[in-house]
């Protein structure tokens, strides 16, 4: 018997003993101010299609095969023109250093140490030329935002082919901002503004006040050159008028792989793909736009059937266990996207936090496929996953017949 050496570094010890997406998520509760955690934790309204997304996930039942060599398995995905070693991503999150001060800088290296993409927002906090620093060798996606004034997005455009990021993401699903009740409730503003309820917060939270108050300022770095209040800023990153003809010129603009991000509908993703796009992402913003939207996971077997043999598709919302990504790729989807997950480790410790974050997932997925019995990605078929019943979504006409 040997005894275990104890772990004198604290954030260590503390990220080693998270074992799920969960135990990161208390931990990034406990060290990070209520109105920053409750911004990335929340969603829309009353959080239905949040919840329901991650209802969907624990409704999953899988079916193993048995007496399969699963010695080694391979969980490399190819996703919108290029390699992933993992079926999942960082999918894009604006205001990410009020999370934690190391930001994306921590999402893109942990996701190029890992070998998997990263997706930087319009309303990031890290400069598209940083985050090109930050992940130099691997993959970097942009997600814009059409604003009302176009020349800003078209510029953000043209600076994110310049950097090569590869994939270019169009999120769709935005034509206003979804009612974020907390950050209502919470008084949320950028940069906090300190109140008497934010200053009691504040005192079991020192280390992230000290950080916020010691680290370059908190701004959103892609458009920190065109002026305006933080709420203009917002208001212009939601164009209500955005359409196809948008779409038009943004595929000719781009030199690369053109995604849309935000698709709910069957019709829509048949009519992207006439469009000419590469890729589709079913989401529904993590459940933070439109509340009671779809659940993304439930669209995949239409959409897949459709036009699956024509574009690549990923998905996301909900997505806390490795086991979710296993279920949609069997569902036929080539890739999936994380947000909160990615979050909480970062809340709960920084660029550590981040790499145990994608352990953990990346751990979940390699063992969820050797327990179904599957050594690649292309073994999984829907056989594989199936749903319990309990919310089953109606076809809109009223046929009933799933
Ligand atoms: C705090 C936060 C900020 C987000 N900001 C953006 C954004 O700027 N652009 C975007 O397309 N999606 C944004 N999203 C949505 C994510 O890209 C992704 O669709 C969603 O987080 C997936 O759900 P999940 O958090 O359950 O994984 C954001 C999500 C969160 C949680």
């Amino acid at each position: 018997m040997k005894f275990r050496t104890p772990e004198l570094n604290g954030r260590r010890r503390r990220l080693a003993r998270a074992l799920t997406i969960y135990d990161l998520r208390a931990i990034a509760q406990r060290r990070t101010p209520a109105a920053a955690f409750d911004y990335t934790d929340g969603a829309a309204e009353m959080e239905l299609s949040l919840a329901r997304a991650r209802q969907a996930f624990e409704d999953v039942e899988f079916h193993p095969s048995i007496l399969r060599d699963v010695s080694t398995v391979d969980t490399a995905a190819t996703i919108f023109g290029g390699r992933s070693a993992m079926p999942f991503g960082i999918a894009p999150t604006g205001f990410t250093r009020l999370m934690h001060t190391e930001g994306e800088t921590a999402g893109a290296s942990a996701a190029g140490a890992a070998g998997i993409p990263f997706a930087l927002s319009t309303l990031g906090t890290t400069s598209i030329e940083d985050v090109q620093a930050a992940n130099p060798h691997g993959r970097n996606w942009f997600q814009l935002y059409v604003m009302r004034q176009r020349e800003i997005s078209y510029s953000l455009v043209e600076r994110a082919a310049a950097a090569g990021f590869d994939t270019l993401m169009l999120t769709v699903d935005t034509p206003v901002a979804g009612a974020r009740l907390r950050d209502k409730r919470n008084g949320f503003s950028i940069p906090p503004q300190l109140t008497l309820r934010t200053v009691l917060n504040a005192i079991p939270r020192p280390w992230w006040w000290w950080d916020f108050l010691t680290t370059p300022k908190l701004e959103f770095a892609s458009l920190s050159s065109t002026g305006g209040t933080v709420g203009q800023l917002l208001d212009a990153a939601m164009d209500p008028t955005i359409s196809y003809d948008d779409l038009a010129t943004i595929r000719n603009m781009w030199p690369g792989t053109l995604v849309i991000k935000g698709v709910q509908a069957v019709d829509d993703a048949k009519k992207l793909v006439d469009a000419g796009v590469d890729g589709i992402v079913l989401s529904n913003h993590g459940g933070r736009q439109l509340d009671r939207a779809p659940v993304p996971f439930h669209l995949l077997p239409d959409v897949v059937r459709e036009v699956g043999s024509h574009t690549d598709i990923a998905v996301d919302t909900g997505i806390m266990n490795g086991a979710d990504i296993v279920a949609c790729i069997a569902l036929g989807a080539k890739f999936s996207l994380i947000g909160r997950a990615y979050l909480y480790g970062l809340m709960a410790g920084g660029r550590p936090g981040v790499d145990r974050a994608i352990e953990i997932l990346s751990e979940q997925v390699v063992r969820t496929m050797k327990l179904l019995g599957v050594a690649s990605l292309d073994e999984l078929t829907p056989r594989h996953a199936t749903q319990l019943q309990r919310l089953a979504p109606r076809r809109p006409d009223g046929d009933q017949n799933l």
